[in-house]
């Protein structure tokens, strides 16, 4: 369960402040100004902005005792290693976006899209070779195709009887939407998921399958069919109750699958399926291990009864919730009992153990099995801990302990202004002429774990089991055909006296150590730094700061291995990552496409006259980038266009030059 935008009553505060900002900057050319002074909180005073971009830090937790483990050795395999994941894809973390929110983080409409939207997935492509984005939640659940809705907008909340616990209202929308979507598969390689409104089934509103399929083709990944279904008694769009005496009545598993079966026999009624492609890319059950085992669910033949229909099987799950500050209802937890939860490597462990049968059963049923919606803490997550470094950490951890435990892909969450996990934050509507994106925490995990799979589709995870390792230094193989190519090692201790930095001493057996290996890491000062984090020392700067495209120099290290010992001793501070390529072929290898960046261009409104970058078109190469300055220079106001590499670029250069994009005004 996510949260969706709802207006938020703290936004006029926000707007108030920011409009004096715009007319005392008056006609001048505003570019990557940073404004977080704007929201930063004077001693004393409290913050009473969006959550978004919420100041407020967290104490770090103090350092473990007693000490840890701080030499590690990390024997490799050259060949033969036991236990390792499925083949894993480098667009293994993809992102869900909340229905409601699409037309503020992916575009105004088909003809506007969201340039810094394009750039943080290029960043993704160029790792991974492409992105998968899921449009849904909550407010999937009663969306409606329609035909026109005023001012040509592709999507509006009717709030018209606004009901439920998160207060989640139906949403009219365009098949202009679905064009959006479209059209950014034309730039950039996203694949998408959608969801089928599941709440009234009796008839089904089916709209969305035969517009999606006409409109996406294959981009279309795959159609959720019901979204967490277990939840519904408890939020009471089923009969019975879960909670109630007689506990014969409740919506179980069995009740779900005779929807399938009537959606299946309405589509085929409907003549809704042409192709008969829609019936073959269900997505399901997408259960939220609330009131419905999974052994439930497949004792009850779920898989093989719909095996044609089935192209994933996913479930979805948030560690916690922090649903009681968002919506009331008892007891708010406090983010500094919680930050501790998110710095250990054993939470992570108990969270995903219950689903490690069903992740082998998938196996067996050759189904890949998906976490399809995930963030720190449902209804928004806590401020302070989603929204700081701490959630980097945990998030590359989860991603890859996820890719251990043979899930094949997951979406971290993202919804409005008004929660504090995104991994990346469009700015409030109609401030997009002076404001850019904040990117948060969860996207530098999304990026670091995109460049750790790579973009060969052969690459398998370990999470390496090391004697007397403790649970705040995760170390995670990453194996390409069976042979170790990097290595990544999490430190989530918070130590700046450098007593708890790991030395990570690799080895290898059936091979000899290289003479060097490169790292890249990711960096920032404490885990409860919010913004500013670093990847190869590139980062995408605090609130307001992104155009989507890293900014500053790539570092990438040499560290010299010893030669006689056969071993390669990587620092990692605490706290930090380092990603460790052992070979240079692990090193450029699986460099997704070319990637293209895009810049936005100008828009000149009467008064505060915001200029956004100038218009060039950027090429860089991945991990080459660092010969490749431009992608790292967003900086420079004048950029001067670099030569345009292929006809492609060309041809897409022309077309964002006629798009000319600046949405949201
Ligand atoms: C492989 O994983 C299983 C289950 O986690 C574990 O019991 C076994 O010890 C592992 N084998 C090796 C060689 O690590
Ligand atoms: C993942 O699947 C592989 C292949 O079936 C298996 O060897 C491994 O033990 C599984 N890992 C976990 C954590 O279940
Ligand atoms: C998108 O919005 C712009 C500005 O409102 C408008 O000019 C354009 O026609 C719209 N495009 C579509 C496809 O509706
Ligand atoms: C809004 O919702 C109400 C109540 O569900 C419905 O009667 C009305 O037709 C909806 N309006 C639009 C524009 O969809
Ligand atoms: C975007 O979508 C519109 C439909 O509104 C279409 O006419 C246009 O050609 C598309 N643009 C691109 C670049 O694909
Ligand atoms: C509950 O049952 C009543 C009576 O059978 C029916 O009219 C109503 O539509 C049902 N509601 C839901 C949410 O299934
Ligand atoms: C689901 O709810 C029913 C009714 O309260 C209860 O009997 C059942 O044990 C619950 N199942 C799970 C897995 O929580
Ligand atoms: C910006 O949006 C708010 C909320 O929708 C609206 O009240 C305001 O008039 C808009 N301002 C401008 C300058 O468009
Ligand atoms: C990886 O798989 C995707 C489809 O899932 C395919 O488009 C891509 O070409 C594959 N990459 C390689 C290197 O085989
Ligand atoms: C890291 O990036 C910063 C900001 O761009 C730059 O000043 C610094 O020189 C870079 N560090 C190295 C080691 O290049």
């Amino acid at each position: 369960m996510g949260i969706e935008s709802a207006p938020c009553r703290l936004f006029h505060s926000l707007w108030v402040i920011l409009l004096f900002l715009a007319s005392a900057q008056g006609e001048i050319t505003i570019y990557h100004t940073n404004n977080q002074a704007a929201f930063t909180t004077a001693p004393g005073a409290s913050y009473s902005g969006v959550a978004a971009y919420d100041p407020a830090t967290l104490v770090a937790p103090p350092v473990p005792s007693p000490t840890i483990l701080t030499t590690i050795p990390v024997q490799l395999q050259n060949a033969g290693t036991p236990n390792l994941s499925i083949k894993q894809k480098g667009s293994f973390i993809g992102f869900s976006i909340e229905m409601s929110v699409t037309n503020q983080v992916l575009g105004k409409n088909s003809t506007l899209i969201q340039v810094p939207f394009l750039n943080l997935m290029a960043n993704i492509q160029q790792r991974a070779g492409s992105v998968t984005i899921r449009v849904g939640g909550n407010t999937q659940e009663s969306a409606t195709l329609v035909d026109t809705l005023p001012d040509g907008r592709i999507l509006m909340k009717n709030l018209t009887g606004v009901t439920g616990r998160t207060q989640t209202p139906p949403l009219d929308f365009t098949r202009d939407m679905l064009y959006l979507m479209r059209n950014i598969s034309s730039f950039v390689n996203v694949h998408w998921f959608l969801g089928i409104p599941w709440f009234v089934t009796q008839p089904f509103d089916l709209a969305i399958i035969p517009a999606s399929q006409e409109i996406l083709g294959d981009y279309l990944l795959g159609l959720q069919a019901a979204n967490e279904p277990d939840m519904y008694g408890l939020h009471k769009h089923r009969n019975g109750t879960i909670y109630g005496p007689n506990g014969n009545d409740y919506y179980k598993p069995y009740d779900y699958m005779k929807e399938i079966s009537s959606l299946l026999t309405q589509i085929d009624a409907a003549g809704d399926d042409p192709t008969g492609r829609a019936k073959t890319i269900l997505v399901g059950p997408n259960s939220a291990n609330f009131n419905w085992t999974l052994q439930e669910i497949w004792d009850a033949g779920f898989v093989d009864t719909f095996t044609d229909n089935l192209a994933y099987l996913a479930v979805e799950k948030y560690p916690t919730d922090n649903c009681n500050a968002a919506f009331g209802g008892g007891p708010v937890t406090d983010p500094q009992t919680e930050i501790a939860n998110y710095l250990t490597h054993a939470a992570l462990k108990n969270l995903l153990a219950p689903y490690l049968a069903s992740t082998m059963y998938a196996q067996t049923k050759n189904k890949p099995f998906l976490m399809f919606e995930t963030n720190t803490a449902s209804c928004g997550g806590f401020r302070g801990v989603s929204d700081s470094f701490t959630a980097a950490l945990w998030g590359l951890d989860y991603a890859l302990q996820l890719a251990h435990s043979n899930f094949s892909g997951a979406h971290f969450h993202l919804g409005g202004q008004n929660v504090y996990y995104n991994p990346f934050t469009s700015p409030p509507t109609n401030q997009s002429t002076f404001h850019q994106w904040s990117v948060g925490a969860l996207y530098y995990s999304a990026l670091v774990m995109a460049e750790a799979i790579g973009a060969s589709n052969q690459t398998q995870v370990l999470d390496i089991p090391i004697q007397g390792l403790s649970e705040y230094t995760p170390v995670y193989g990453i194996y390409e055909n069976g042979t170790p190519v990097r290595v990544a090692i999490i430190n989530y201790v918070n130590d700046p006296t450098g007593a708890n930095t790991v030395h990570a001493v690799i080895s290898m057996s059936g091979a000899s150590m290289p003479a060097s290996v490169k790292v890249k890491r990711l960096s920032a000062e404490s885990v409860v730094q919010k913004g500013g984090y670093t990847w190869a020392n590139q980062t995408f700067g605090g609130n307001f700061d992104s155009d989507g495209r890293p900014m500053g120099t790539e570092v990438i290290e040499t560290v010299n291995c010893d030669t006689t010992a056969l071993t390669c001793t990587i620092d990692v501070p605490a706290p930090g990552v380092a990603l460790v390529f052992l070979t240079d072929a692990a090193f450029t290898e699986n460099s997704g496409a070319p990637s293209v960046t895009f810049v936005t261009t100008a828009q000149t409104k009467t008064h505060n006259t915001a200029t956004v970058d100038p218009s060039v078109l950027s090429t860089s190469n991945g991990y080459r980038m660092s010969g490749h300055d431009l992608a790292g220079t967003s900086k420079a106001p004048n950029n001067a266009p670099r030569a345009i590499q292929t006809p492609l670029i060309t041809t897409l250069g022309l077309a964002l030059g006629a798009m000319l994009v600046l949405v949201g005004r």
